[in-house]
Parts: structure tokens; sequence; C-alpha cells
């Protein structure tokens, strides 16, 4: 019997997907390579079910002989393993991103005789088009909290981008950029206090309540789909941290960081004198396991921040904070810094890469955005946030369009800044 190999995400099953299968068993016994989240993740969102879930349903599928995981966008390491008689591919990929992949299976299959075949291309249905419709339906909350775990399993660094209202979530849940074949996005939200205060014409310190807070998290979560990660500020005291906890799990909510600081809070980032006290470690770790108790699901996380080189503690203050923070239940660390340059945080990295106890780190770069992401990746960070960038690119906009108007006496000469009338009433429909 011949061997023939296909590879698929499949994500979303469709008539494509048999058309597919069907061609495979009249050229011999199929092995499917199923697609893991890693392999789909490194160039695109990463798929509703997870990797045993896909790979259960093709397994059940008439004709498929065998499934195995194919852990890499690429076939060659599957193709060299099981030496099959012939590929089978759908002849959408001649063209566009996969055209490269397409080569290297031909020229891997010729090293054993082997075969290519290219049905055509299923017209009228596809995973990208029923992508679009699952994400016009949305997302249920179980399954939007479970997606920062999946993610942080699937990538080395996860991508969010603040949001303050709907609209800004819509750029973040839509925002994508081809780069070389492959689509980026943002893969997560987060829940700015900074941007959401300002947003509210209020300042950062913790004046916004949680039930505003969590008004902006409803308007977000009923445009987007993409994981939350949610600023929680301090917390509060440790006895209303619990609530917080459980609304924004409830809500779906993946992740809260809560940051060690005491007193009146401060933007982190802030110029002014007043010094940022840090709690004591021990109230820090009461409040992380209080937080950790009152959570229901597995998957929920609390982030602790620790704020040792903003207040001038030093790095080995920090060190001794997030080892305490680790063995009290925190499911991930942020370290902040507001100095020009990464350097700082680049050191606390590789020392928290050799801590006993480790768990996924979150970095902040807003007044060090030289730093890329590549950078962070290669320093172990788990997590890189863009914390303001979009309200800060908004408001200047709209101040020139203010000022326009008042120094014209009409409207016409910021026309040219504005979206097209059009083209709103479509954004949002
Ligand atoms: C926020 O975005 O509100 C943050 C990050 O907490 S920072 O503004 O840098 O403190
Ligand atoms: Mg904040």
């Amino acid at each position: 019997m011949k061997k023939v190999y296909i590879a698929m995400s499949a994500d979303l099953i469709h008539p494509g997907h048999s058309n597919i299968i069907n061609t495979a068993t009249q050229y011999g016994e199929v092995t499917v390579g199923v697609l893991t989240d890693e392999a789909i993740a490194s160039y695109k969102r990463l798929p509703y079910m997870n990797y045993e879930q896909r790979a259960v349903i093709v397994q059940s599928i008439k004709g498929v002989h065998q499934v195995v995981p194919q852990k890499t966008l690429d076939y060659v390491a599957n193709l060299q393993d099981l030496k099959p008689d012939y590929v089978v591919h759908g002849d959408d990929w001649k063209t566009g991103i996969q055209r490269a992949t397409r080569q290297r299976v031909i020229d891997t299959l010729a090293e054993w005789g082997g075969e290519l075949i290219e049905p055509s291309y299923t017209q009228g249905i596809s995973s990208t088009m029923i992508n679009q419709a699952l994400k016009d339906v949305g997302t249920t909350p179980d399954n939007r909290r479970k997606r920062l775990g999946r993610l942080l399993s699937a990538k080395p660094l996860i991508r969010a981008m603040e949001a303050h209202s709907g609209l800004s979530g819509l750029i973040v849940e839509q925002c994508q950029v081809d780069k070389d074949g492959s689509l980026q996005e943002f893969d997560a939200i987060w829940l700015s206090s900074l941007t959401d205060s300002t947003s509210k014409g209020k300042p950062d310190i913790e004046c916004v309540d949680l039930t505003s807070r969590l008004s902006t998290v409803n308007d977000i979560l009923e445009v987007t789909t993409k994981p939350i990660i949610y600023d929680g500020d301090s917390g509060g005291l440790p006895e209303h941290f619990v609530f917080m906890v459980r609304s924004l799990e409830r809500l779906g909510v993946s992740a809260v960081i809560i940051e060690d600081k005491i007193g009146l809070k401060q933007n982190s980032l802030s110029e002014s004198s007043v010094v940022q006290s840090q709690d004591s470690i021990e109230n820090v770790c009461y409040k992380i396991k209080q937080g950790k108790a009152a959570q229901v699901t597995d998957e929920f996380m609390v982030i602790s921040r620790c704020e040792s080189l903003i207040s001038g503690a030093g790095p080995e203050d920090a060190l001794k904070r997030v080892t305490a923070y680790i063995d009290a239940g925190a499911d991930g660390i942020m370290i902040h810094s507001k100095a020009t340059s990464p350097d700082q945080i680049h050191e606390f990295c590789a020392e928290f890469q050799l801590l006993e106890k480790k768990v996924p780190l979150v970095v902040v770069p807003s007044t060090f955005p030289q730093v890329t992401e590549q950078e962070l990746e290669n320093w172990g960070v788990n997590v890189v946030i863009y914390a303001n960038q979009l309200l800060r690119s908004a408001y200047p906009a709209m101040m020139k369009t203010a000022t326009s108007i008042l120094t014209h006496g009409r409207a016409k000469e910021a026309d040219g800044n504005c979206m097209p009338i059009k083209d709103i009433l479509n954004l949002v429909q």
C-alpha cells in the first residue's frame, strides 16, 4: 500500500478538507499531520480548538489511517520521517505565503521519487471565511479566559496592546500586518488603569472604581474575542481583591496584574517627587494567596508586579521580592522600570532566568520603546505590553483637529485629518 501525507490545521473542518482527504485515499493509506498550536501560532492566530481536540476529530474522519503532530509549518521533518509516496494539497498554495513551503515539499519528495498531488481548490468555502463568521459570533467567557494560557504555551513572546474603549478594542482585535508571509497581530488586550482613567478625564490614582472599570471591560468584551489582561492597580485591600478576582474571572478575563505599591497610588511613570512606597513582602504575599484562593477556574492568573526598580529599592530587592511572590502562588511576574534604557530590565531578566521556580515574565516598554520584541524574547520575556500607545496617539490627533477648527472658524482645513464619514459608518456595524 502506498503512503499518502496531508497536513492541516483542522480547526474548522469544511468540504475543502473532505475533498483533499477523499482525493488522498485514492492514492493509498492516509496519514494526516495535524499542525500543533505552536506551528499555527508561528504564522497566524491560535486555533479555536487545541491540538488534542483537533487530532481526535481528524482521526475519526473516514479514510484517515493515522494522525501525527506536525510541529512546524514546514513539512520537511515529517516527510523525512514518513517518506510518503504522495503529498496531497489544494492548488491554492502555488501563489502567496505558502509558495516556499510547497517548493520544499517538492524538493524533499524528489529525494525518494515521491509526488505532489494538487486537487483544485474548493471554491466558496475556506477556514478564513469561517473564522470571520466565528469572530462575528464572538466567544464565550470560558473560551476567552483559557486563551492566554494556551498562547503562553504556544508562543515564546505574547504581544498585548492597551484598549480603553470598544473602538480601541476593535483596533487591537482587527489590526493585522503581513510581514514576509506571516500574519502579525496583537495576541491580547491590556486593560490599562492609566488609559482607562485618562479616557474618563481622571488621574491614574485608583479613583475610577471597579464598577466603572468593569463597564469598560464589558464594552471591550462585546466587540472582541482576544484574551484580556486586567491592570488591577494595587488590588485594594486583600478583602476587596477577592471580589475583583471573582468578577474578572466570571467575565472571561484571563489575568489580573497587581502591583506591590502602598499608599495613594501614583502612576509608576510619574515624574512628580511623590515617593512611591512598596508594601511589605508579607502583605503582598498574603494578597496573592487570597486572590488565588478566591478563583474558581484553574486557568485564571494572578500576576504580581514588582516596583522595586521604580521605587529605587533596586534589582536585588526586586529579585528577593519576586522569589517570594512566586512562592506565594503568583502565576506570573511583571517587572517595571521607568528608565529610558532597557539595561536594568535586561539585567533583571538574566537573573530571573536563574531562579529555581520560574513563571511567565511580563515587561512594559513605555519609557524604553527602542527595545525590540526579538530582544525581549531573547532575554526570556514572555509577555510584552504596549500599555498606552493607542490613547497617546489618539489625543494629539484630536487636539490638532480641534485647534484647526478654532483657528479657521470652519472644519474644512481639518477634514484631511479625518476619516470619511462613510468609512466611520462602515467601521462599526
Ligand atoms: C498602566 O497602563 O496603567 C500601567 C502601566 O499600569 S504604567 O502606566 O507604566 O504604570
Ligand atoms: Mg496602571
